[in-house]
């Protein structure tokens, strides 16, 4: 639905020639709109930082700065501001440019009041569809995205929950994950919902893996060890919805369990060629499978995780991740006996 265009829609008008704009303006005005008159895009601008305005009318040919110059110009500051370009006859080479370059009219002058205001009304309400039409894609593009972390969530939930050794896994290494991310120099809000995400999901692989395996008391003969270790790549295949949304996601599942020093897999990737989130998880994931209990072992306290963290520090973990985890460490979910 087009959203109503408010009773009266400001314009910016920026024209050198006194005549033109005063004639612009009262028909402007006579149609129902506010006009703002500015001589050069220096004031037009110093307007703009101060009032919002509906739409633009700028001349091609100003002193200064000229029009299309100006034109490039909003579209990088305001990519969805409708801006109506008027022209000499003799400028219509360079009109046509300020089409390309965004323009979403150019009307050669003169112009008679009426199909001004009508041209500039048209602009507004495209506009206005056109963001409605995008909104409308992304609502429906999110709901599509929730839908299907919900759905790899509940296949991770109940993975884990089959054993309880490794219930709510995820969810603490995700926990942890994150309060280590945040302590990271330079780290955004979408990086680190790329980590909580990687972390959330990290082993969503091992439901490729039978069950006979991942269950097995005993030692790991090299076969199952083999097959263990395709958990990622597992993974990878599972997510790659995801690869539209979240590309750094894919990354960091993949290389989930390489090693600092190269020794890991699947890729034997080594230091900071492993994604960030990979080696924040390769900790917290320690951290987690330290602290909880297991059917040989009963959960260790935090200061065993730590001692473990510290001397793999270099060959297991990045090295300057260490002092993140130490920093964390109070915060931790607390070990589950
Ligand atoms: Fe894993």
């Amino acid at each position: 639905m087009i959203q109503k265009i408010p009773n009266k829609p400001a314009v910016l008008l920026v024209e050198d020639d006194y005549e033109q704009a005063d004639l612009v303006q009262r028909g402007l005005q006579q149609s129902g709109f506010r006009v703002a008159a500015v001589r050069d895009v220096r004031s037009a601008l110093h307007r703009l930082a101060l009032e919002s305005f509906e739409v633009i009318v700028s001349d091609l040919s100003l002193p200064g700065m000229k029009g299309d110059e100006f034109l490039r110009h909003i579209r990088q500051m305001e990519p969805e501001m409708p801006f109506l370009m008027l022209t000499g006859s003799q400028d219509v080479k360079t009109a046509v440019q300020s089409m390309h370059d965004g323009a979403d009219e150019y009307l050669i002058k003169p112009v008679t009041p009426g199909t001004l205001s009508s041209k500039v009304r048209e602009a507004i309400e495209r506009r206005q569809q056109s963001l409605a039409d995008s909104k409308r894609y992304l609502n429906a593009e999110m709901s599509r995205l929730i839908a299907f972390l919900r759905g790899v969530h509940a296949i991770v939930n109940a993975l884990e929950t089959k054993c309880r050794y490794t219930r709510d896994h995820s969810k603490k290494v995700a926990q942890s994950a994150v309060l280590m991310a945040r302590h990271v120099p330079g780290m955004d809000k979408m990086a680190v919902r790329e980590i909580r995400i990687g972390a959330l999901l990290h082993d969503i692989g091992k439901i490729g893996i039978p069950l006979t395996i991942l269950h097995k008391v005993g030692k790991l003969d090299d076969a199952e060890w083999k097959e263990i270790k395709r958990h990622p790549e597992y993974g990878v295949n599972i997510l790659k919805p995801l690869g539209r949304y979240y590309p750094e996601v894919l990354g960091i599942v993949r290389h989930e369990h390489e090693r600092w020093d190269g020794r890991g897999y699947p890729d034997g990737l080594s230091g900071t060629e492993i994604p960030l989130g990979s080696r924040i998880i390769m900790i917290a994931d320690t951290y987690d499978a330290v602290c909880s209990t297991r059917p040989y072992r009963k959960a260790l306290p935090k200061e065993a995780a730590l001692d473990i963290i510290r001397k793999g520090a270099g060959t297991q973990f990045d090295p300057s991740l260490v002092p993140i985890f130490e920093k964390v460490l109070p915060e931790l979910p607390m070990p589950r006996y």
